[in-house]
């Protein structure tokens, strides 16, 4: 039995508490928020008997494997070094920071001290994710000559209101793509398993009363040479269904949370998933989000403590989608095209 405590006990604390309940090798022990009344009521609902108030405490406890950090975007990385440093393996929801220098403070930290650390995109579980990026994998595409992400969510002022961290640069990291669209730009670049080589873009505040953008759109150079365009937005509503396009030379897949939009082949029939799984949602409010992808991947970390092996989404894949979106707030910062390393 692995032994999580909860970091933060807002809205997607539940999501970790349902996954880390419903798993057989997993156990709930403690849940830690600021506002002591939500931690004693997510420890009440799902059975934790410890509740703390100051997370530094929570990692002293040696009761404790592993803690979830669901805390605001922009205090990840402390609890996640801190946390390190206290030898308790780390699931961390997205982003698992907001800059680039800040993830890889975490990086450090895990060299430093070898614990395991799961980075939350539970869109990667997606059984239509999964086979489109077979496909690519083994060519069955070809070469790839457009791939794209339409990701256009509906989240009104009063969202940004309801908590002062929302559409923060300091806290939130940015806005429509940093908090929202980061599932499809991580599930884009993943799939398509490719490095973005240069990004062009736009991204401002178009409709909202808040310092980050709430629209965006940038154009991709994928080191394979195809290009790619991501739409990224927080105003449109009621909230579309979040869409990835994929062209090659030989056949098309383009898909949603509400399933396949076109699945050709040129000269051949490609491969269904049997299952398109449930809808991963999310476009038109965070209560929408299906819950299994997190169960997965605490099922993984939970493993990967186990066996010693690397978890499903490490800091290295976590870091990728940080990368792209700040490339695009500073294409759009600078009114110019970013050049992106490619290692
Ligand atoms: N994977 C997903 O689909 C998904 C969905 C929603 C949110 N998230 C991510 O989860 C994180 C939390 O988002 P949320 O919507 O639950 O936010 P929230 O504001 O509802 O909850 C955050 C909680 O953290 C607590 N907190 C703040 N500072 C703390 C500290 N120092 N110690 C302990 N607790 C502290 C707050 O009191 C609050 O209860 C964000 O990073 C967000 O991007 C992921």
């Amino acid at each position: 039995m692995i032994r999580f405590g909860i970091i933060g006990c807002g809205s997607i604390s539940s999501a970790h508490a349902k996954a880390i309940t419903g798993s057989e090798k997993a156990k709930l022990v403690a849940a830690c928020d600021i506002i002591e009344e939500k931690a004693q009521k997510l420890a009440e609902e799902y059975g934790a008997e410890k509740v703390y108030v100051d997370y530094m405490e929570m990692l002293k406890d040696p009761d404790i494997d592993a803690v979830s950090v669901c805390t605001t975007s922009g205090l990840h990385g402390e609890m996640c070094i801190e946390a390190a440093k206290a030898g308790k393996h780390i699931i961390c929801e997205k982003p698992i920071e907001v800059t680039v220098e800040k993830v890889n403070a975490i990086a450090d930290a895990l060299k430093a001290h070898p614990v395991k650390m799961q980075c939350v995109f539970q869109r990667r579980t997606m059984p239509l994710a999964i086979a489109a990026r077979k496909l690519i994998k083994e060519g069955r595409l070809g070469k790839v000559v457009m791939a794209s992400a339409y990701l256009k969510y509906y989240r009104a002022q009063s969202y940004y209101d309801s908590a002062d961290w929302r559409g923060t640069w300091e806290l939130d990291g940015g806005g429509a793509l940093m908090n929202q669209g980061i599932h499809g730009i991580d599930l884009l670049a993943w799939m398509v398993d490719q490095k973005v080589t240069s990004i062009y873009a736009k991204a401002g505040t178009l409709a909202r009363n808040i310092p980050v953008e709430d629209t965006a759109v940038a154009i991709l150079q994928w080191e394979g040479g195809g290009y790619g365009v991501i739409e990224g937005a927080t105003t449109v509503y009621p909230g579309l269904d979040t869409k990835f396009e994929i062209v090659g030379e030989k056949g098309t897949v383009s898909f949603g949370d509400k399933g396949i939009y076109t699945w050709e082949g040129v000269d051949e029939e490609l491969p269904k998933p049997q299952e398109a799984g449930e809808s991963i949602g999310g476009s038109s409010g965070a209560q929408n989000i299906s819950l299994s992808g997190h169960r997965i991947l605490i099922d993984d970390l939970v493993d990967a403590i186990e066996n010693d092996r690397e978890p499903m989404i490490p800091v290295s894949e976590g870091r990728k989608a940080v990368e792209l979106i700040n490339a695009i707030y500073r294409s759009s910062r600078e009114k110019k095209e970013v050049s992106l390393s490619v290692d």
